[in-house]
């Protein structure tokens, strides 16, 4: 029996109860009506470029092989043996014409097929039907401009409905130039105790914290003047945006986000500046995004120091493991995509200097809801209330300064209603322009 987690958010009165943070019964719900419905970004299609390449990821704590075929096709399945249920493919990424799993040698071929099978003849007496055995493939897969997102769903709608109009905004991200974006090899894995909503509602939508979790980066010249000025108390220029189905966006205004502490990043910006605006259009005048967040678990940056990309993979209510990786414009000058490659390590990585700022702070948000008298104080975001309508030409939810915490109601209104929802009937969809 499901809980009725809809008691627990009040999006009207801008409060959350901190149990979200931290019942294992809520976060099984979680896994069910979230992880196991909903499309959860995978990888770039840079990350498996060539045939029989792979990818090892996971959706929710499901683990899942992303595979690139002998034809070149895309394919994500269970990276869970058909026979006892081992986990197959134990490496992070490659190229495989197969994949044998280390228990007892079942081996599958890169869509999926179960191909070999130790002692068929003789042990199973050639009577094991292995064209029922392959691997478990997601029910859909499908990619937007490069990104690569799946559901275990069959009845969930389309990637495309599900993103609404926030492809524009994934545009600004990831399809700035002609060729769209690359991304580095490797990635950055890490731990953090907290529970996964927390990062996943700061990049959504936390501009708030910046001029005071991070102060001392910003000291260290780390963000550009306009940001410096911010946070000595100037005027705060942008918006918040929210597609009121959970995903969210931080915009600045003006061209404050192209600034750049690099000279040499600032210099390429300064020569691509008129082809990006006529490529994304006039609205680029109004909004400028530069963080957010996908619906459940997808998030990205584009500051003036790094371009990177997060998934925050769940472990436990009250863990998550933070999958990151940087990309540039695919047709940037290589001495740019080596300074991003540089930078993306100095500023969010693990041993950058934003990244420990802000996992501190999640940790003990998450910790201090284990006290049943701390677990009573309910989360408020209720700043701006009210404050934000729905704007047509940004096809959005908005307010007119860059801090509101509309976006975080507006995150866990819809987590209230995924999690309630019996079926994608009762699931908001964002709005689209006709
Ligand atoms: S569990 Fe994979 S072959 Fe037995
Ligand atoms: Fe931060």
């Amino acid at each position: 029996m499901a809980t009725d987690v809809r008691e627990l958010v009040d999006s009207n009165q801008g409060v959350v109860s901190r149990r979200i943070f931290i019942e294992d019964e809520i976060y099984q719900q979680e896994l069910e009506r979230i992880f196991a419905r909903c499309w959860l970004f995978l990888c770039h299609e840079s990350q498996i470029p060539h045939p029989g390449d792979f990818f090892s990821t996971y959706m929710g704590e499901d683990p899942v092989l992303v595979t690139r075929d002998s034809n070149g096709k895309i394919g994500a399945f269970l990276n869970v043996c058909r026979h006892r249920g081992n986990r197959v493919c134990r490496a992070d990424s490659g190229n495989a014409s197969a994949f044998v799993c280390a228990y007892h040698g079942w081996t599958y071929g890169s869509d999926g097929r179960l191909i070999a099978v130790p002692s068929l003849k003789e042990a199973y007496y050639d009577e094991l039907d292995t064209s029922k055995w392959g691997l478990m493939p997601v029910a859909q897969i499908e990619s937007y401009k490069g990104l690569v997102f799946a559901t275990f769903d069959a009845s969930a709608p389309p990637l495309r409905e599900y993103l609404g109009e926030m492809t524009w905004y994934l545009d600004c991200f990831f399809d700035r130039r002609e060729g769209g974006v690359e991304v580095f090899q490797g990635m950055h894995k890490s731990v953090v105790p907290c529970n996964w909503k927390l990062p996943v509602e700061n990049f959504g939508g936390d501009n708030y914290h910046v001029p005071w979790t991070h102060l001392s980066a910003l000291r260290s010249g780390f963000i550009s003047v306009s940001r410096q000025k911010e946070a000595q108390g100037g005027a705060f220029q942008g918006r918040m945006v929210a597609s009121g189905t959970g995903h969210s966006i931080i915009c600045r205004g003006g061209d404050l986000a192209n600034e750049s502490v690099i000279p040499e990043v600032q210099a390429y910006e300064d020569e691509v500046r008129a082809e990006i605006r006529e490529r994304l259009g006039p609205r680029l005048d109004m909004v400028q995004p530069i963080v957010g967040s996908i619906f459940p678990n997808f998030s990205f940056i584009r500051a003036s120091t790094t371009q990177e990309f997060r998934v925050w993979q769940p472990r436990g209510p009250g863990k998550v493991e933070i999958w990151s990786c940087a990309f540039t414009d695919k047709s940037a000058h290589q001495h740019i995509k080596t300074i991003y490659r540089r930078t993306a390590q100095r500023t969010f990585g693990p041993a950058g200097s934003f990244e420990q700022d802000d996992m501190d702070n999640w940790e003990e948000c998450t910790h201090t809801a284990r006290g049943p008298m701390s677990r009573r104080i309910p989360v408020n975001n209720q700043m701006g209330m009210g404050r934000e309508t729905f704007n047509e030409d940004l096809m959005a939810w908005a307010n007119d300064i860059p801090v509101s915490e509309h976006t975080h109601r507006s995150f866990y209104g819809h987590w209230a209603k995924v999690m309630s929802a019996e079926t994608w009937d009762y699931i908001p969809l964002p709005p689209r322009i006709p």
